[in-house]
């Protein structure tokens, strides 16, 4: 054991120490703790709190420092404002003084999509969990605090509906068993719940008495096997099979009713869906006669909220199942002025360029990798007076904010929304205008 005192802490809550000339990271610190590092393992951890910083939290979760999901679990949440706000003030105030940041009011049980992995207990119980933080060793998670209580206990009682059907999870260095995941999505406000049985291809012994079983459980309101031989981290495979129920849950954001696929992406806290679109949208300034891009769109949630103030939005977005299901939701909420497009946001944006289309409004919401160079240049081109990117990567928003400054775009305003308490992530909104004058500048696509 060696103690540290007084340390300093990053963004992450890591403390760096330094033994016999090497570094390490000591994760689950704050700032200007006294801690004791255990210094018997691989690597030096944490092994107790001397003196504690009087935000330290410790009520929370029982899985806190193995599971690895919730970074900032070890906090009380005023303290995690102020930590991500001051954060996001040090990496984007470069681009604007106007950096805020929106508290959830909400910071536990906000997740409406939970997805964890099978395996057996040591008295072979079925049970389920999540990866311990750079590993393969499972956590056997029973009580998420993130994830939705009803999840919670439904899960709990699917499991044990497997363990008394004798249902093999996957065993991933023997490559044999059949169940690998299990992923679910609850509606909170429809109620609706989808579970999906991930088995490593089609063959599911039992299955039909699984969802017998399953169909008793209050709550549930459709089922789907879905098939993932694939060796992947990735937990969806492509195809699948409704055993129960229509194939999908709806959930109401606002006054407008969504269908949710289970391979379509869907904001995953219930809670701050609304906020963020207001936010988005409030910052837009879309007027009647406008043409509104929605990039990167999914089941084209804010395609619709956009249309209501918009001449037409058009939606685009590479994967088919979200189209698919954002098609269905244009219909379900009679707007007639969307339409959606199943493309590479890019190369959709890029042939709108050499097109010389007409857009005024992008909003681009991409996932963590950020956008590309190609896609911001093609704005760049097109000269859309107002463009929102909404982003749940504050780093490689960075990067594009710098391509956009490029293009002539000048950031007005960024705001943090927190849609992510106890972990580290972060969505941010920027809001940015064209400000160049010179409509001579020669440029190409
Ligand atoms: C962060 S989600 C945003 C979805 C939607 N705006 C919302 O609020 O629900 C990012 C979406 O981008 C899609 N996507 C990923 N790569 C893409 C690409 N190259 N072109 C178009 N869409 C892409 C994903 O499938 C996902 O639906």
């Amino acid at each position: 054991m060696k103690e540290f005192k007084n340390v300093r802490i990053n963004y992450e809550c890591d403390t760096l120490i330094r033994v016999e000339n090497k570094n390490y990271q000591i994760h689950h610190c704050l700032d200007r703790e006294d801690i004791l590092v255990d210094m018997d393992g691989k690597y030096p951890t944490l092994f107790r709190v001397i003196k504690a910083n009087p935000s330290r939290s410790e009520d929370g979760c029982v899985y806190q420092n193995i599971c690895g999901g919730c970074q900032f679990m070890h906090m009380t949440y005023d303290y995690e404002i102020l930590h991500k706000q001051k954060y996001l003030k040090q990496l984007l105030s470069g681009f604007s003084e106007n950096v805020s940041f929106a508290p959830s009011e909400h910071p536990l049980h906000y997740r409406n999509k939970c997805q964890m992995t099978y395996q057996y207990s040591k008295s072979k119980k079925v049970v389920c969990g999540f990866y311990e933080e750079g590993s393969h060793r499972l956590v056997t998670v029973e009580n998420c605090l993130l994830q939705s209580t009803e999840a919670n206990e439904l899960i709990l009682k699917i499991n044990r509906i497997l363990s008394q059907y004798k249902i093999e999870p996957y065993d991933e260095q023997k490559k044999v068993g059949v169940l690998k995941h299990i992923f679910v999505r609850v509606g909170f406000q429809t109620k609706e719940i989808m579970v999906v049985l991930v088995t490593n291809g089609e063959i599911f012994p039992g299955r039909s008495q699984v969802v017998k079983e399953l169909l008793k459980i209050k709550g549930i309101t459709t089922i789907v096997q879905n098939f993932n031989a694939r060796n992947t981290s990735i937990v969806l495979g492509e195809r699948q099979k409704i055993l129960s129920g229509s194939g999908f849950i709806r959930e109401k954001v606002g006054d407008y009713l969504f269908k949710i696929s289970p391979q379509s992406f869907f904001q995953i806290n219930s809670f701050g869906i609304k906020k963020l679109y207001d936010i988005a949208l409030s910052k837009a300034f879309i007027k009647p006669t406008d043409i509104v891009l929605d990039a990167y769109c999914g089941v084209g949630t804010i395609s619709i909220f956009a249309a209501a103030y918009a001449k037409k939005v058009i939606g685009v977005e590479v994967n088919r199942h979200a189209i698919a299901d954002a098609r269905i939701n244009a219909r379900w909420n009679h707007i007639s002025n969307v339409e959606f497009s199943v493309n590479d946001a890019t190369r959709f944006l890029t042939e709108q360029a050499k097109n010389r289309s007409k857009i005024d409004i992008v909003i681009l919401d991409p996932p963590r990798e950020g956008s590309t160079s190609a896609f911001i240049h093609a704005v760049g081109f097109l000269k859309p007076r107002q463009v929102i990117y909404i982003s749940c990567n504050p780093i490689t928003l960075k990067r594009d904010l710098i391509l956009f400054s490029q293009e002539h775009y000048k950031v007005q305003s960024i705001t943090g929304v927190d849609m992510f308490p106890k972990t580290k992530h972060i969505e941010c909104v920027a809001q940015l205008t064209y400000t160049e004058k010179s409509e001579n500048k020669k440029k190409s696509v």
